[in-house]
């Protein structure tokens, strides 16, 4: 028997959406395609077309979930005296969303390519395509309105032991020059043993690179609470792929052992990073994609990560089917971002593990393939454990 779960849609749908829907129309308009605008150019605006949904579990845990980017905005979870706190940093207004200083990607689904494509070129099967620039001279995260800038469609779905959210968007041919019609659909399920899952899926109608990921940058001691450098972090993976200095692979896949990058045993993720590194100096701290660790060729889920944080006792482990994850710790942040709760997000305030493809797959035949094409799926599936330790 499991006990009662509820999955709860926010009837108030936060008046700080509402807000944004009236303030920022002209803005809204502009990023999505989707939104109802007469030929005439008379603007009708949906007021409720952004909306925040919340999951809550039978432990209380609850992830707050909004169509705008498919964003996770709050995770709930206890610490190890049963204290929740919110271990996500981000936003309490849409429009902060839309407007943020540097684009950190709080919490969005990123894509149509999660990470980089050097110059924003690839091609495939002999055809070029030129995709647009966003990072310097290269393609990051999808582009300048990439799937954590548009609105998606929700619907409501449960489980025995589960509650969750089904978010769908169809992703139009060239749109940020990528080829095919792409249809994709994310599963955020909570599960009553404080888990929450990503199921991705996509179709295409031509050959497309495809990296869906995940962007929550978590602090387990809650959002706005300092820095996440005294934070123990396990990663299996006893190799990297090192980039250039504009964060792009060299191609290399080097071990991390005898290198700050070797967190085969638990460590602080403060503890080198300071170390006279080039490689540090490049990502002005970790932001690199690490190979993990499989046995054989299979791509079931593994332990990808795990983070434990002393004080609060919080840990998080990170399962995935993907072979790489992105650690990125928050380097660009500077303290001009105030989160939620209003405090300031210092540099190193949060830190992102990015299930994924290697960055630039498109461009290096050595990395696992990340082309996708019409009759197959692309399915994969990652989960985030949450739980604590003394
Ligand atoms: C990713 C990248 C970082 C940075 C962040 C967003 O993690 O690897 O370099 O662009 O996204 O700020």
């Amino acid at each position: 028997m499991f006990a009662t779960r509820e999955c709860v849609q926010e009837s108030q749908v936060m008046d700080l959406f509402k807000v944004f829907a009236a303030v920022s129309a002209m803005l809204f308009m502009a990023f999505v395609d989707c939104a109802i605008v007469n030929a005439d150019q008379t603007k009708v605006e949906d007021f409720d077309s952004i909306q925040l949904y919340t999951l809550r579990n039978s432990s209380g845990m609850t992830v707050k979930v909004t169509n705008y980017g498919a964003i996770i905005t709050s995770i709930m979870v206890p610490d190890r005296d049963g204290k929740f706190a919110d271990v996500v940093l981000g936003y309490h207004h849409v429009e902060d969303y839309m407007n943020a200083v540097d684009k950190p990607y709080f919490g969005a689904i990123v894509g149509r390519y999660g990470n980089r494509i050097a110059f924003g070129k690839f091609s495939i099967d002999g055809q070029d395509y030129k995709l647009a620039v966003n990072n310097n001279e290269n393609h990051l995260h999808g582009g300048v309105i990439g799937f954590d800038k548009v609105v998606w469609k929700t619907a409501l779905i449960q489980g025995d032991d589960w509650t969750g959210l089904e978010l769908t968007y169809l992703a139009k041919d060239k749109e940020e020059g990528y080829p095919g019609n792409l249809d994709i659909s994310v599963k955020y399920i909570l599960t009553n043993k404080n888990e929450l899952k990503v199921e991705y899926l996509a179709t295409t109608d031509k050959a497309t690179p495809v990296n869906l990921t995940q962007h929550s940058y978590f602090n387990l001691k809650g959002e706005g609470e300092g820095t996440i450098l005294d934070h123990e972090l396990m990663l299996s993976a006893k190799r990297y792929t090192p980039v250039n200095s504009s964060l792009i692979p060299t191609g290399e896949m080097p071990v991390v052992k005898g290198t700050p990058f070797d967190f085969t045993a638990a460590k602080s993720i403060g503890r080198d990073i300071q170390v006279e590194n080039e490689q540090l100096a490049f990502g002005l701290g970790y932001d690199h994609n690490f190979i993990i660790d499989r046995i054989g060729e299979g791509d079931g889920m593994v332990l990808a990560a795990r983070v434990y944080e002393p004080t609060s006792g919080r840990v998080m482990e990170v399962h995935t089917q993907e072979p790489g994850i992105q650690f990125y710790c928050g380097n660009f942040l500077d303290g001009r971002l105030k989160g939620k709760s209003g405090k300031p997000y210092v540099n190193r305030g949060g830190f992102c593990l990015e299930t994924q493809h290697y960055p630039d797959s498109p461009n290096q035949s050595n990395f696992p393939s990340c082309i996708l094409k019409p009759g197959a799926e692309y399915r994969t599936a990652t989960s985030y454990s949450f739980s604590t330790s003394k």
